[in-house]
C-alpha cells in the first residue's frame, strides 16, 4: 500500500491531474465527505487528508510514504528524513514582507527601527530579517496575517502573496519579495527504499505531467 499526504482546497485540487497521470482518480470528494482516508482508482494507493502545514510531519514520520506540500511549509518545518524530488509548479506564489500603504518601510528600516512583524513563519521570518540586519519582534499568528497591520498589531507581515488581491482588499503593499513558493513532491526516505519501484512510477509519472510554466 502507497500512501500520499495531500491537505484540502489548493493542494488536493492541483494535485488531481498529477495523480490522473500516474493512473490514480481519487473515488471520493474530500469537500463532500468526513472521511480522511480517501480510496483511489488504484487497491495499492491511498490519500490521506491532514491540514498542510502537517504534511511534512506524516511524511517524515512514515504515516505517508509520500505527500505534496509548499515550499513556504517545507522550509518553515524543516526537512530531515524527507526526500524531495520534485518542483511541482502547482500552488505558485510568493513570500512577501507587506506593510499598510501609508508606512513608510523604508524610511523604518534606516533609522534602525525595531520593526513588530506577524506572521505563521516565523523561522522564515527571523533569518530573513537577520540576514537584512533588521531588528524584528515576531508576532506569531495562525492566519488572517493581513488584519495584523489594520488593528495596530503589527508593523509588517510576511504572508503568502499571489494575485495580491488580498493586499489590495486590505490596502496593504507588497515591500519586499523574500522568495518564490511551489509545491513539492516529499518523499519518506525508508520508503523509498521498501517500496522503490511504486514510489519511482509515481514520481516518473507526476514528472511527465508537471505544468509547463
Ligand atoms: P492553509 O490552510 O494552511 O492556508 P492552503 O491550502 O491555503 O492551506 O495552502 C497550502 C499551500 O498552498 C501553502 O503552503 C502555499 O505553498 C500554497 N498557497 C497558499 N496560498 C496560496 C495562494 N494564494 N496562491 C497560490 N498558492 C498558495
Ligand atoms: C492565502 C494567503 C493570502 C492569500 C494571497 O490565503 O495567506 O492571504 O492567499 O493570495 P492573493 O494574493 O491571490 O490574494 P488563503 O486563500 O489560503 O486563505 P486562508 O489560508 O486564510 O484560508
Ligand atoms: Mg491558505
Amino acid at each position: 500500500m502507497i500512501t500520499l499526504a495531500l491537505s484540502k482546497g489548493r493542494i488536493f485540487e492541483e494535485t488531481l491531474p498529477l495523480l490522473a497521470a500516474a493512473g490514480i482518480e481519487v473515488t471520493e470528494d474530500p469537500e463532500k465527505s468526513r472521511k480522511l482516508i480517501l480510496p483511489t482508482s488504484r487497491p495499492d494507493v491511498r490519500v490521506v487528508l491532514v491540514r498542510a502545514s502537517d504534511v511534512p510531519t506524516y511524511v517524515q514520520y512514515g504515516g505517508a510514504d509520500l505527500g505534496v506540500t509548499g515550499l513556504d511549509v517545507l522550509l518553515e518545518h524543516g526537512s530531515e528524513g524527507l526526500y524531495q524530488p520534485l518542483d511541482l509548479r502547482i500552488a505558485q506564489c510568493r513570500l512577501s514582507v507587506a506593510v499598510r500603504a501609508d508606512y513608510d518601510y523604508a524610511h523604518a528600516v534606516r533609522q534602525g527601527a525595531r520593526l513588530a512583524v506577524a506572521t505563521k513563519y516565523l523561522g522564515l521570518a527571523r533569518e530573513f530579517f537577520a540576514r537584512k540586519g533588521v531588528h524584528v519582534d515576531l508576532i506569531k499568528l495562525y492566519g488572517s496575517m493581513e488584519l495584523a497591520p489594520l488593528t495596530g498589531l503589527a508593523d509588517a507581515i510576511v504572508d503568502l502573496v499571489s494575485t495580491g488581491n488580498t493586499l489590495r482588499a486590505n490596502h496593504l503593499v507588497e515591500v519586499e519579495r523574500i522568495m518564490d513558493i511551489s509545491a513539492r513532491l516529499v518523499v519518506n526516505q525508508a520508503a523509498l527504499k521498501l517500496k522503490r519501484e511504486p514510489i519511482r512510477r509515481i514520481v516518473d509519472a507526476f514528472a511527465s505531467a508537471l505544468p509547463q510554466n
